[in-house]
């Protein structure tokens, strides 16, 4: 924290005693409040920002304990100086112990509270950068929760928390909304750096010279606008994971960037002269095929070896339609706690419907549509209602993607009319009109696909 900025109260109605503290500080350029009474303090701190408190213990009417106190509750960034008298060594450790910085004994020499006031102030700069970045930076909070039930998934978490001991980088693959993030999330909660810090940065989000930005960091004056030196997140991570979110979204000057920082260990900021050691475990994340990025000449190859030392690939839900009942349940009571709401019930008619349903989004879609079932449930079940509109229309939509067997035409027709029959409670008449053909070509139909009405 720099001088210029750090804003002083002090407190004290000794006024010859306020005035000299009042000029050496001024003098060290801090810009300072004096106030004479206690209450004019509690006053001034509801009217302005100060970093730090210099108040006597004793005064009348409102003394240095009541601010302190004041400030504790209410200003939890300030940091207070306790000026005591000699006879009151006893209130001193009672200051301290209410949440003092620091005290100061009278009489004291002015280079002593200089040096209390200068490495008081450091201490306010380094907690406020450190909640700084703790709120700019996604820094990971909270275990890393993966449900699943699916076998092929269980293996895949019992290898990434086998290679989350090591240091090896990883590549993660799967489909948007497979939980990519979270399998991140869990690598690094198993690793010995799990008490470091986790960055994640979406490569996506950033154009080129953004991210090396972000990234590297950069020196002041680096460019125009650089008014101040900047960390990279690469140097923030130190210590921890840096997840690369769509690794395949940088450009191929960026690549060559980033394989000298996995490869060196050091970053140089932005117009900087000094490399950075860093000691980072790096994972990456795509919904692409990288091997086939790599093919086409959008990856290198050399980026990728050095980052694709391990693929843990998620299968897309519609293949672990058997996770299908655990998820359902899992976010049923995230959102009803959540939402403080009675839900634990789903009708099972909703299940099937999702059962038979393709989530396109997978598990993110999923968690929405549970999201939406619980805010919208009056009782404690989901019930159809409650899903989407084109789900409840569309529940004989289940084309499927990838492995497995694509539906035929006389499949799907069947499912439909069964489930058109169904929806007008079984009257032929009524679902012929609803499907736009005659009752005659339905009966036809309900032949020939051996439908039960
Ligand atoms: N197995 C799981 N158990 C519990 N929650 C899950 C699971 N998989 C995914 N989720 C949840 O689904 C949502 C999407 O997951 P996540 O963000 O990790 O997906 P992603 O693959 O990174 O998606 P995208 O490619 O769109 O970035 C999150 O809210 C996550 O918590
Ligand atoms: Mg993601």
């Amino acid at each position: 924290m720099s001088n210029e900025t750090a804003k002083i109260l002090i407190v004290d109605d000794e006024e010859i005693a306020l005035h000299n503290l009042k000029h050496v500080l001024k003098k060290e350029g801090y810009d300072v409040t004096a106030s004479q009474s206690g209450q004019r303090a509690l006053q001034l701190l509801e009217e302005h920002n100060f970093d730090l408190v210099l108040t006597d213990l004793k005064m009348e009417k409102v003394g240095g304990m009541q601010i302190l106190k004041r400030v504790r509750e209410l200003y939890p960034d300030i940091e207070v100086i306790m000026i005591t008298g000699y006879a009151t060594v006893d209130s001193a450790i009672e200051a301290m112990k209410a949440g003092a910085y620091h005290y100061i004994a009278k009489p004291y020499k002015l280079d002593e509270a200089r040096k209390i006031v200068r490495e008081a102030l450091e201490k306010i700069g380094l907690k406020r950068e450190n909640s700084r970045l703790r709120e700019s930076l996604k820094v990971f909070q909270g275990e890393a929760r993966l449900v699943t039930n699916n076998p092929g998934m269980k293996k895949l978490l019992a290898m990434a928390s086998q290679v989350a001991a090591s240091d090896s980088n990883i590549v993660i693959c799967g489909e948007s909304g497979t939980g990519k993030e979270l399998l991140a999330r869990f690598v690094h909660a198993c690793s010995n750096r799990r008490n470091g810090p986790l960055i994640s940065v979406n490569c996506g989000a950033f154009q080129e010279e953004l991210l090396a930005n972000e990234l590297f960091g950069h020196e002041k004056g680096a460019f125009t606008g650089a008014m101040e030196a900047k960390k990279g997140l690469v140097e923030m991570a130190d210590g921890g994971t840096l997840f690369l979110d769509e690794i395949t979204e940088i450009s191929l000057a960026m690549q060559v960037k980033l394989l000298r920082v996995i490869q060196e260990k050091e970053v140089m900021h932005l117009g900087g002269v000094a490399p950075i050691q860093v000691n980072v475990r790096f994972l990456a994340a795509t919904n692409r095929n990288l091997a086939e990025e790599v093919k086409q000449g959008h990856f290198r190859q050399d980026l990728f070896y050095r980052i694709n030392v391990v693929a843990l690939n998620i299968p897309p839900l519609a293949e672990r339609k058997d996770d299908l009942p655990l998820l359902i349940q899992y976010f049923i009571k995230k959102y009803g706690a959540l939402m403080n709401k009675e839900v634990s019930n789903i009708d099972p008619e909703v299940v099937d419907i999702l059962l038979r349903y393709d989530f396109p989004g997978n598990v993110r879609e999923l968690e929405n549509i549970i999201e939406r079932g619980v805010a919208l449930a009056s009782g404690d079940t989901i019930e159809v209602g409650h899903l989407p509109e084109d789900l409840r229309g569309t529940c004989f939509q289940t084309f499927r993607r990838k492995s497995g067997t694509i539906p035929s035409l006389a499949d799907q027709e069947r499912a439909y009319i069964e489930w058109v029959l169904k929806e007008q409670g079984d009257n032929k008449s009524l679902a012929a009109q609803a499907l736009g053909i005659d009752r005659v070509s339905l009966w036809r139909k309900i032949k020939k696909y051996e439908v039960e009405g």
